[in-house]
């Protein structure tokens, strides 16, 4: 199998601070931005410069070793040391409530912290270590989910996506775009449908940018054409991210993703969600429990800085919605695709 070389690194740890691409300049620009202070990395998973589920927990991640980092300097004893981190750690979580990805990456720093038998030093170490261990694990992971959903990607196959689910939304690679790029890899003949994903724009504003970076054909329609281009006979399959799944399979993932799902189902085209196993919360037994955070009203009366309606109309912004899994064909994961009974085949490879 043809291996998919890719330029883009997201975030990175680097000596005693965080390097991410800041998200919020794209298309025109693409920076990196150096991130030296807990709440830094919280201000920067809150307004997006880092998103996308897996980026948003090694962002966390990285966010405990820079308090870490903070409350060494304030000479506090060993045991206020730690309290005061995990506190600092708790608080990351809340940057953002619907990946759970954030809250598993922060929770593997809390682990160190806790089971750590070193002084103070050791402990940013060890916090050190394992942020840059899970970082290197994502893109090998995602390697795999790229892998496991090239099998299913038909050759010649248009693949419709929604929001980001690339190389950008993780430290590299992708999930969703991580099927393109180890389908492409094997048939350069595939190509990508991106809709332009309201009201954040990540379709458009990062898909097709890091499509036409790693030179993968990418077209960009609106939210509202799938169904129009999926009549035609257009899409051949969708693939999607998740921010949370659910123990029955129902998957969380940017606003407007249920709509395609929908529209793919009366289509009668296979719709595939490509996630990390750090994704699928077994905690909760139904997409019911997943708490949609909802974001700032101006993300929908505004693009570019200019007001596109009426003054003071009433605005709901849901950032996420839940797409039932009956209508996902199956859930592509690094262990391999995941098919329905979904209670089943979670609880199957989570046992392993
Ligand atoms: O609000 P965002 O841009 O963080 O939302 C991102 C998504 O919904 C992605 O599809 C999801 O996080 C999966 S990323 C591999």
């Amino acid at each position: 199998m043809a291996e998919f070389k890719s330029k883009i690194k997201t975030i990175e740890w680097v000596d005693n601070y965080s390097k991410m691409v800041d998200q919020t300049k794209f298309p025109e620009h693409y920076e990196y931005v150096n991130i030296t202070k807990g709440q830094e990395m919280f201000d920067a998973i809150k307004t997006m410069i880092v998103r996308g589920a897996p980026a948003i927990g090694i962002a966390g991640a990285h966010g405990v070793v820079l308090y870490a980092q903070e409350l060494a300097a304030q000479n506090l004893s060993r045991e206020d040391f730690i309290k005061n981190l995990l506190e600092k750690a708790d608080y990351m979580v809340t940057a953002r409530p619907t990946a759970v990805n954030l809250y598993w990456a922060v929770e593997k720093q809390k682990e160190i912290i806790k089971n750590s038998k070193s002084d103070i030093d050791g402990i940013i170490s060890e916090l050190k270590v394992n942020g840059k261990k899970l970082e290197l694990e994502d893109i090998e992971i995602n390697k795999k989910i790229g892998d496991y959903g090239a099998m299913v990607v038909p050759k010649g196959a248009t693949i419709l996506t929604h929001c980001n689910a690339g190389a950008l939304a993780t430290v590299g690679y992708g999930t969703a775009l991580g099927v393109v790029r180890s389908a492409y890899a094997n048939d350069p003949t595939i190509q990508v449908f991106a809709d332009e994903t309201r009201p954040r724009q990540q379709g458009a504003r990062i898909t097709t940018l890091e499509l036409v970076m790693d030179g993968i054909p990418v077209t960009l329609i609106t939210d509202g054409m799938c169904s129009y281009f999926m009549k035609k006979g257009m899409i051949d399959m969708v693939v999607v991210g998740a921010d949370r799944i659910a123990a029955n399979g129902d998957a969380a993932n940017k606003i407007g993703t249920y709509t395609v799902a929908i529209a793919a189902k009366y289509h009668n085209i296979p719709f595939y969600v490509a996630a990390p196993l750090s994704t699928i919360d077994t905690n909760i037994k139904s997409g019911d429990e997943i708490v949609i955070e909802e974001r700032s009203h101006e993300e929908v009366t505004m693009i570019n800085g200019k007001t596109i309606c009426a003054q003071g109309v009433n605005v709901i912004n849901p950032g996420f919605d839940v797409t039932p899994h009956e209508l996902i064909t199956g859930i592509i994961t690094e262990k391999g695709i995941l098919k329905p009974d979904y209670k089943m085949s979670i609880a199957e490879v989570f046992k392993n």
